[in-house]
């Protein structure tokens, strides 16, 4: 890209970066997306195979329930794995892994087509069909790969609970899928400890029905209760004559359902964002390829958790589908020490780091001498998502870690977005913290409350407002909540629930949720979960948690309890409340701080005026009350 006179502080890229880039000329790439955005789409869907070409490339004659390569048949498992099975990539390495406790397991395309296909046979021989929900419940292990891999090889849709959640939240996750099949591991390895699955699910399953069959995957090997005739483990079956090494796959049309992940609102219940076959694997596909600029000789590593969207969509999808070589690892950054994760990088030659600003900032405490211990200059490429950066992260970053070399493509996406959305390539010039423009042939605005466009630099609302092939279809099982949910606010525009700024050379800055979402470590975690977990101990008639600014965490969980009448607050009960929403939601979910009330403020309808929460949590002035009732 011609250097352009840009405001503010700009970091052009490096000449070595562009020269051998996919894309060089961000902004020829978007003239010619812009001017015919489905041809750009079915351009790159083109370098995917299909079993059957489309009829049409967008079919929106339902909005918002857009449709994508409508007539097409395809399946994203074969993508990832046969079509690179029959080509040189056949005994390249798909995936390189490393255990917290230093296991390690290095899996060729070759062998994860036949894990995957075992898998699958094991899958069916349990009754298994297109269109069946299967609950995943593991931690950062290949077998999770697999799980997903083999459910979309026969058209099963996953459903997978990140490993951090805990009792209720995986039990209302199965209830809610309505999940035949749980897959667990026997636990996870996490910062030297064991997180006890296994046990976990027990509880979660005492509470749910539903669930037939559960296949326990071994990683941890500690004692765990196998419930005769619904247990089995996961290497004895693949033992069995039922897994063999190939499996017929589906062919899958286009629009045929994928996976549900459960992500939390505005209010209520997690939702479960539907996403499907085709968008979803020419969107993925395509943002990896461009973005991260994936190059054969490779080694890339997203250090997020398939649990979340971004591990769905870049840690198994996207790379596999790139045909490239990931880098998975089991646990945390800073065990045992604070260089675990330079340590990896100079290891395994890691070219390509993608990560959260809340690792960054978590590992920048431990100072720069654990970084410089270790050679990264194999490194040419950051990354950085689920929650803005702010411009120290940013330089220290891209400073200490990539040694001014490496552009940062801060990625601006979500669940329901299924790919990146707002994000640089490797050849645009950067601003810390912000995530530059849109991607080619996607539209984004910042807009006021009747939705018209505010002026440069000023505050908005961050809207979408073209289709996107790996946009949500809909909320699995609520096609209402889907439209009021996204598409009710703004006629024609698709509402992310973000604030953002668009400064004068068009580049976005998002600020941050506007709804009731609050992000601990770039977990997406809903008031409302957290208020019902504390809501659920026995001490606790009422309450309200909101986020507030956190060092590392980005925001921390603030907790206001009413205690039920006759009770009094002490140290004691915080401690307890804080282990039950660890234990009912996820440690992830553990409010920072309770403090005990007797009233909360709230509207004259009843809705809690967590604004004046806020302020109150930060010594803050609550501006206006003129609509609280009490
Ligand atoms: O608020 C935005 C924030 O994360 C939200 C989406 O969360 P989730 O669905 O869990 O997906 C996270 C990973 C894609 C967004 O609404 N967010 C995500 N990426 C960024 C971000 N905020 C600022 N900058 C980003 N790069």
């Amino acid at each position: 890209m011609a250097k352009k006179k840009l405001q503010g502080e700009v970091f052009y890229p490096p000449k070595e970066v562009i020269e051998n880039a996919h894309i060089k000329d961000w902004d020829k790439l978007n003239k010619q997306a812009n001017t015919d955005y489905a041809k750009f789409w079915s351009d790159r869907a083109e370098e995917l195979h299909w079993f059957k070409k489309w009829d049409r490339v967008i079919d929106d004659r339902k909005k918002p329930f857009y449709k994508w390569f409508t007539g097409a048949k395809t399946n994203i498992s074969y993508n990832c794995l046969d079509v690179h099975v029959q080509t040189h990539r056949r005994n390249k390495i798909a995936l390189v892994w490393e255990g917290e406790n230093g296991d390690f397991e290095a899996m060729s395309y070759f062998r994860l087509h036949r894990e995957t296909c075992k898998f699958a046979n094991i899958l069916k021989s349990m009754g298994v069909e297109k269109g069946d929900r299967v609950t995943i419940y593991m931690g950062r292990i290949p077998e999770i790969m697999i799980a997903m891999l083999a459910c979309a090889r026969i058209g099963a849709i996953h459903s997978v609970v990140y490993g951090g959640f805990s009792v209720e939240a995986l039990h209302e996750r199965i209830e809610d899928s309505k999940s035949k099949v749980l897959i667990v591991a026997d636990g996870a390895y996490q910062r030297g400890k064991i997180v006890p699955l296994k046990q976990i699910a027990d509880e979660a399953l005492q509470r749910a029905g539903g669930i037939e069959h559960v296949i326990v995957v071994k990683r941890t090997g500690q004692e765990i209760n196998m419930e005769f005739g619904r247990d089995m483990w996961y290497h004895e079956l693949r033992e069995l004559p039922i897994a063999s090494n190939q499996c017929a796959l589906e062919k899958m049309d286009s629009e045929d359902p994928l996976f549900i992940l459960y992500t939390s609102g505005t209010t209520g219940k997690p939702k479960a964002i539907l996403h499907t076959h085709g968008g979803y694997m020419v969107g993925t596909y395509t943002t990896l390829k461009y973005v991260f600029d994936i190059q054969e000789q490779d080694r890339y590593w997203c250090a997020a958790d398939p649990g979340w969207i971004t591990g769905h969509s870049y840690i198994v999808y996207g790379p596999l589908l790139n045909g490239a070589t990931s880098f998975m690892y089991e646990g945390a950054p800073n065990y045992p020490y604070p260089n675990r994760w330079w340590k990896m990088i100079e290891n395994y030659g890691i070219n390509i780091l993608y990560t959260a600003p809340t690792a960054i900032r978590g590992l920048m405490r431990f100072g720069e001498a654990w970084v410089k211990r270790h050679d990264l200059s194999s490194l040419r490429l950051l990354g950085s998502v689920g929650e803005p950066i702010n411009p120290e992260a940013w330089k220290w970053y891209h400073s200490v870690v990539g040694n001014g070399n490496c552009p940062i493509m801060d990625t601006w996406w979500q669940t329901e977005t299924g790919m990146f959305m707002i994000t640089p390539m490797p050849c645009v010039p950067l601003k810390p913290g912000s995530g530059t423009k849109p991607f080619p042939g996607i539209e984004m605005d910042v807009v006021d409350e009747k939705g018209k466009p505010v002026k440069p630099n000023e505050e908005g609302y961050l809207v979408i407002k073209t289709p996107w092939p790996a946009m949500i279809r809909t909320i699995y099982g609520d096609d209402e909540r889907y439209v009021t949910q996204y598409w009710r606010k703004y006629k024609g525009m698709y509402m992310t629930g973000d604030s953002a700024r668009k400064d004068k050379d068009g580049y976005f800055w998002v600020i941050g949720r506007v709804d009731d979402v609050i992000k601990v470590s770039g977990y997406r975690l809903g008031t409302a979960e957290i208020e019902s977990a504390l809501v659920s101990h026995s001490a606790v008639a009422e309450a309200a948690a909101i986020g507030v600014p956190h060092e590392v965490k980005g925001n921390a969980i603030y907790a206001y309890v009413i205690l039920r009448a006759g009770l009094t607050g002490n140290s004691t009960l915080v401690e307890e409340l804080r282990q039950h929403v660890a234990h009912e939601v996820g440690p992830i979910a553990k409010p920072e701080q309770i403090e005990f009330v007797d009233s909360l403020p709230k509207t004259r309808s009843g809705k809690i005026m967590r604004r004046v929460l806020k302020a109150k949590a930060m010594g803050e002035d609550p501006g206006n009350l003129s609509t609280l009732e009490d």
